[in-house]
């Protein structure tokens, strides 16, 4: 595997499907996606009948208001949460001829990886980025980010690839500006730098594809700005896929493609 930091141009990104010229199909796949939380005795659906295609290499938008469900479609297509299976029986009767619920990478459904492919499409194929940027406290930021590594590799894995690791993880820092920041804690950092430190942990395994649930809806609009330069340029760099979710028109509009998420469906 090589190891690139998102400044140096990456080589395409891995697993390709179809001849050259061929319409490309979708690196990540939504189909007939149902999610309904039970809260007590009383179901809450969410999504309703999601359909989604991201290509490979775009950057798609999900616009949609507080409580349209757009951090549970982002759960679901990073395989942190499972749809729910089957769609109910109307919808399956509207969708005639699909597959109920179904998430595609690469071609490959979900539902049917093993927990260890499972485990190794969340550490490998994606990354994932959240508003609240979920850094552990207690470690450093160097260790904020090489801990993606200790989950793909484990305890012994990442024991033998350390140096090679951290040397990876430094030079992602490095790419956002973090290089004097390396021993410091995340209660030492601004919002800003927080949320570059859990973007280069997103990076640290190369996924192809990044799914970011309001990369800056904690931050203020200048610091906002300067996330969002940041990911564009990493999306470049990095040739990546990228699902972003947020509530924010001027947001969302800096990506390829805007979809609205309402009333639990995609439009
Ligand atoms: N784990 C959960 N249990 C129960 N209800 C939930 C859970 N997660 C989300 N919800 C509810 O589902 C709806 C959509 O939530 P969410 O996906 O977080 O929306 P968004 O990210 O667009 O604000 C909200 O009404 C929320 O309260
Ligand atoms: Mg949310």
């Amino acid at each position: 595997m090589t190891r690139t930091a998102p400044t140096t141009p990456a080589s395409p990104a891995p697993a390709t499907n179809g001849a050259p010229g061929a319409p490309a199909a979708p690196l990540l796949s939504a189909r007939s996606l149902y999610k309904t939380y039970r809260l007590g005795r009383v179901d809450v659906p969410v999504l309703r009948g999601v359909d989604l295609d991201v290509r490979r290499g775009e950057w798609v938008a999900v616009l949609g208001a507080s409580g349209s469900g757009k951090s549970t479609l982002l759960h679901l297509l990073g395989g942190l949460d499972r749809p729910d299976r089957p769609a109910p029986p109307s919808a399956a009767r509207a969708e005639s001829g699909r597959p109920a619920g179904r998430i595609a990478f690469d071609g490959r459904d979900l539902a049917e990886l093993s927990a260890r492919e499972l485990d190794r499409y969340r550490s490998e194929s994606v990354g994932f980025v959240f508003q609240f940027y979920h850094l552990l406290p207690e470690l450093r930021v160097l260790e904020n980010v090489t801990i993606a590594a200790m989950v793909r590799y484990g305890r012994f894995g990442f024991a033998r690839r350390r140096a090679e690791v951290e040397d990876h993880a430094k030079a992602l820092l490095g790419s956002f500006g973090l290089s004097h920041r390396l021993g410091h804690r995340p209660a030492e950092l601004s919002g800003g730098e927080r949320q570059r430190v859990a973007i280069a942990r997103a990076l640290m395994n190369d996924p192809p594809v990044l799914l970011a649930d309001e990369p800056t809806g904690n931050l203020d609009h200048a610091t906002g700005e300067a996330i969002l330069d940041e990911i564009a340029r990493t999306r470049y760099a990095a040739g990546l896929t990228m699902v972003m979710v947020t509530h924010d028109r001027e947001i969302a509009a800096r990506a390829d493609r805007v979809v609205r998420l309402t009333d639990g469906r995609v439009a």
